[in-house]
C-alpha cells in the first residue's frame, strides 16, 4: 500500500467577509444634528460631540454594572439625548423629536454604497457588527439606501452586552461561520478597532479627522484609512 493521499485542501480566500461598525464608520452620527444645527445655534457641534460622548458612556456604564442593568442602544441614545438637552437648555419637546428620528435615518457617508458594492464584486461577504438594537440598524440601513448591499445586521442585543465585550465579537464568527482571521472588521472607533484587533480579526482603522494613534494601533501594523474609498484594496 502507498501513502494514504489527501486531494489538496481548496485554496481560502484569505478575508471572506469584511464586517463593520455602524455608527461613525458607515453612517455619520453628526447628520442628525446638522440637519437641525440651525435650531440648536452655534452650540450644535459641540452639543452633537457631547451627545455620541454620553451614548457610549452609557452603553460601557450599562455593560460593566451588569446584564440586570442592560438598556438597548435606542434607550442609550435617548438617555444621553436627554441629558445633552438640559445641560445645552433645549426645551424644545418638537425639536427633541426630530433629533431623534433623524438619528433613526443617519447619512450613510458619501463612498459607502459604492465601497460596498466593489467588495461584493470582489466576493467578500458584507455585514454590520453594531451596538445598535436591530431595529435601529433596519431603519438605517434602509433610510442610507444600503441594506441590500449588507449580507448581514448583527446586532449585540443577540448577546445583551455593548461592545468592546468579547462576546460580541465573537458573534460575528458564530453567525458567518468563519474564523475571525478571516475576516475584516473596519471602525472609525479606535476602542472598537482594538478589540476587534484583540479578537483576531484583520482589523482596520478609519480616521477622517486625522485624529492620534490609541492603543498601540499603528505599532500592531492596523491600517489606517482616512475614508472608505480605499478599503476594497485592502483586502485580498
Ligand atoms: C456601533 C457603535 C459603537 O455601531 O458606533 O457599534
Amino acid at each position: 500500500m502507498g501513502e494514504s493521499w489527501e486531494p489538496p485542501a481548496r485554496p481560502e480566500r484569505e478575508i471572506e467577509a469584511v464586517i463593520f461598525d455602524a455608527y461613525g464608520t458607515l453612517l455619520d452620527v453628526h447628520s442628525a444634528v446638522a440637519r437641525h444645527a440651525p435650531r440648536i445655534g452655534p452650540q450644535a457641534a459641540a452639543f452633537s460631540a457631547e451627545w455620541r460622548v454620553k451614548q457610549l458612556e452609557y452603553s460601557w456604564v450599562r455593560s460593566l454594572t451588569g446584564p440586570a442593568h442592560h438598556q438597548d442602544f435606542w434607550v442609550c441614545t435617548q438617555e444621553a439625548l436627554a441629558f445633552v438637552c438640559t445641560r445645552h437648555g433645549v426645551r424644545d419637546q418638537a425639536l427633541i423629536q426630530d433629533l431623534l428620528d433623524a438619528y433613526r435615518t443617519l447619512d450613510a457617508y458619501a463612498e459607502v454604497p459604492a465601497m460596498l458594492q466593489a467588495l461584493r464584486e470582489k466576493g467578500a461577504r458584507t455585514a454590520i457588527l453594531s451596538n445598535g438594537s436591530p431595529l435601529m440598524l433596519a431603519d438605517a440601513t434602509k433610510a442610507a439606501g444600503i441594506s441590500t448591499l449588507l449580507d448581514m445586521l448583527l446586532s449585540v442585543e443577540a448577546v445583551g452586552i455593548f461592545k468592546p465585550d468579547p462576546r460580541v465579537y465573537a458573534l460575528a464568527s458564530e453567525r458567518l461561520g468563519l474564523p475571525a482571521r478571516r475576516m475584516a472588521f473596519v471602525s472609525a472607533n479606535p476602542w472598537d478597532t482594538q478589540a476587534a484587533h484583540a479578537a483576531g480579526f484583520r482589523a482596520i482603522r478609519v480616521n477622517r479627522t486625522n485624529a492620534p494613534d490609541e492603543y498601540g494601533l499603528a505599532a500592531a501594523g492596523v491600517p489606517s484609512l482616512t475614508d472608505l474609498s480605499g478599503l476594497p484594496g485592502l483586502i485580498p
